[in-house]
């Protein structure tokens, strides 16, 4: 007999008329098409051919349908204000009595089709049952408050497996271009991928009524929960869970019933699919924080380490950055920080704060020896390992020294024999971070020469004074316009460095810089005017305020867009945009070629009238 902790089937659910309520099956026949029969096998549609479905029509949720597969008959009940009450069909024989009630229930004409063979099912290339764990939509209901029938009924999924831990159908789907083969009963499926969501489960399933931060927390949510079995290639972005499926070729279908065992059959390749906690190139999860470290009276290292014993869980370079996500108050915060240490020192990595608004405070107030961090990345192309150049200038202002310095540890590491003048401006003496330490390099490591400036200097200073200028780069690194440079540090800081390098004769092309935002990127100074925003791929469109970005509006509107940073720096974020102009606070992530072939960051871009992105 088995077992309880084994995988096993629990629900079978199919929704005979797409978008409408489901059915609850104990068995169900699997089709030669790899669709489940009844599933999907009717759909209504607009004169233009498209689909009436939740995507497109939010009163798709206020109207009811109760299904009878042996009478061949439906029961449709409005929920709406239209008072149309409720009226019971024969599939087969009063279609058009079903289409006039259709078209007196959503206000336009509605044909009532059906595909016996294959259905209409959400996704063509995968016809196969949708497949998600009981803990997993127990887990959802427990991110959002919600009771798991809800969650069953936003997320509308074919098969419950029980008996397994959250997200534990993520081990049925592999790298790109493979599939993992996978037993129910006796049929044989082929997992293919993790299954993009729509405007729906943001839903009241019931009113239709969105909630605008459902996407936003469950993408941040999924991000930092993704088990170490999941393969995170496939997600291009974290709005994706449950699985898309197809019948195996070998097999012409088959009959599940519930309570049937659910069986990997594959032994996933080392390349396919990584299920132990390796080392890698993205890596979501809790870091444990092993030391803290007061660098000046504003600023912190907190030392991090893999909860297990070992090397950190993945590989960085020097200058990249992490995602970390803070729940200091009523909702989690996601910030970045940088990686200041050195990938040569894989027991450990360090990010370096200075106290700013809410998420650094909470970081200072909050994190202790033991605290767990949960952290995504690394990420960003802010880096220099010392095989593109053989010389380097690196320009910070106050904490911008971070990357800089993670570069310069990971060389000095090396003894690298190459040449780097560090040039820093910081507001007083006492805000210079990793003092003691710049000072010994320059000791032992004669490739680096330190430039300080100090703005509000006190009276014991006798190094230079004042903030950055072209004058005072120009006397610190008499060869500039040769030089590779690196800029870090507020955003304003670092576009006026950049302008200063111009009129050195520094060509853009040897500029890298990297932005920590900072208050000049609060557009709270501009007036607040409302746009509409469309998003051109997706079908939807919202109206948004000029202070609002279009990733928030993306977010809200339930567009699932790929982002990280929201600093104008991974890049991830960007869009084709299609019309309308828009205001840009950052867009250092963007090549000039980028610019012109109408890309923007997301995260950076405003409306500034009506706006149409490819999204
Ligand atoms: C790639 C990258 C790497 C980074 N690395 C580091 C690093 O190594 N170390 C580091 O300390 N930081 C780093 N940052 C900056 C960091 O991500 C945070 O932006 C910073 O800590 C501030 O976040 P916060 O939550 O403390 O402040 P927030 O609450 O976000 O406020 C940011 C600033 O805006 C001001 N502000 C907030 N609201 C308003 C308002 N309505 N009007 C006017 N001003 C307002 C605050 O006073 C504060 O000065 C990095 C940023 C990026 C993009
Ligand atoms: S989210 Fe990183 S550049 Fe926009």
């Amino acid at each position: 007999m088995m077992s309880k902790r084994e995988p096993f089937l629990s629900r079978i659910l199919i929704f005979p008329i797409k978008s409408l309520d489901h059915l609850e099956l104990q068995q169900t026949r699997v089709l030669s098409s790899g669709a489940l029969e009844h599933d999907r096998t009717w759909a209504l549609f607009e004169e233009n051919g498209k689909f009436v479905n939740g995507k497109r029509y939010a009163a798709v949720h206020r109207l009811r349908s109760q299904i009878d597969m042996a009478a061949r008959a439906v029961t449709l009940r409005d929920e709406s204000e239209r008072g149309l009450g409720s009226q019971h069909f024969s599939i087969d024989d009063d279609v058009d009595p079903l289409e006039n009630w259709l078209c007196a229930y959503f206000g336009f004409p509605v044909s009532f089709r059906k595909n016996c063979d294959l259905g209409f099912p959400d996704d063509t290339d995968s016809p196969g049952p949708t497949i998600i764990s009981v803990a997993t939509l127990a887990e959802i209901g427990r991110w959002f408050g919600l009771p798991i029938d809800e969650v069953r009924r936003r997320f509308r999924t074919n098969i419950e497996i029980d008996g397994v831990p959250p997200f534990w159908e993520d081990r049925l789907f592999g790298a790109a271009g493979t599939t993992i083969r996978f037993r129910i009963g006796d049929v044989v499926f082929e997992g293919i991928n993790p299954c993009q969501r729509c405007v729906v489960p943001p839903r009241d399933p019931t009113t239709g009524e969105s909630d605008d931060t459902f996407v936003r927390r469950f993408t941040e949510l999924r991000a930092r929960t993704l088990p170490a079995w999941s393969t995170r290639e496939r997600f291009n972005h974290f709005y994706r869970v449950a699985i898309n499926t197809r019948l195996h070729s070998d097999h012409d279908g088959g009959i599940l019933r519930l309570g049937d065992r659910v069986e990997i059959i594959d032994i996933p390749s080392e390349s396919g699919h990584a299920r132990t906690p390796q080392t890698s190139d993205f890596w979501a999860g809790e870091l444990v924080v092993d030391t803290v470290r007061d660098e000046t009276a504003s600023v912190k290292t907190f030392r991090l380490r893999h909860p297990s014993e070992g090397d950190i869980p993945f590989h960085f370079k020097p200058g990249q950055f992490l995602t970390v996500s803070i729940d200091g108050g009523a909702e989690a915060v996601q910030r970045c920080y940088t990686i200041a240490s050195s990938p040569s020192d894989a027991g450990f990595c360090e990010i370096t704060v200075k106290r700013d608004g809410i998420g650094s405070a909470a970081l200072h107030d909050l994190l202790t020896p033991g605290s767990r961090l949960a952290v995504s990345g690394p990420m960003g192309r802010f880096t220099f390992d010392g095989e593109s150049a053989n010389e380097v200038v690196l320009i910070a202002g106050g904490v911008g020294i971070t990357p800089l310095m993670s570069k310069i540890r990971y060389l000095a590491s090396r003894n690298w024999n190459g040449r780097i003048d560090l040039v820093y401006s910081v507001k007083t003496q006492r805000d210079i971070i990793f003092r003691g330490e710049l000072a010994e390099f320059q000791r032992v490591f004669p490739a680096l020469k330190v430039h300080l400036t100090v703005t509000s200097a006190e009276d014991a200073w006798t190094g230079a004074r004042g903030r950055l200028t072209t004058d005072f780069i120009q006397s610190a690194v008499p060869d500039i316009a040769r030089r590779t440079v690196h800029i870090c540090g507020p955003t304003a800081m670092a576009g006026s460095v950049q302008q200063m390098l111009h009129q050195l004769g520094v060509e853009a092309s040897r500029i890298e810089i990297e932005a920590f935002g900072g208050k000049a990127d609060r557009n709270t100074a501009i007036e607040a005017v409302d746009y509409e925003v469309k998003f051109a791929r997706s079908g939807l469109e919202s109206i948004i305020s000029s202070r609002t970005t279009i990733l928030d509006a993306a977010l809200a509107a339930g567009v699932a867009l790929d982002h990280g940073c929201r600093a104008g720096v991974c890049g991830r974020c960007k869009a084709v945009l299609l019309d309308g102009d828009v205001m840009i606070d950052c867009d250092f992530a963007l090549t000039p070629e980028q610019k012109k072939a109408g890309l923007i960051l997301t995260c950076q871009a405003r409306p500034a009238g009506l706006v149409v992105v490819d999204a």
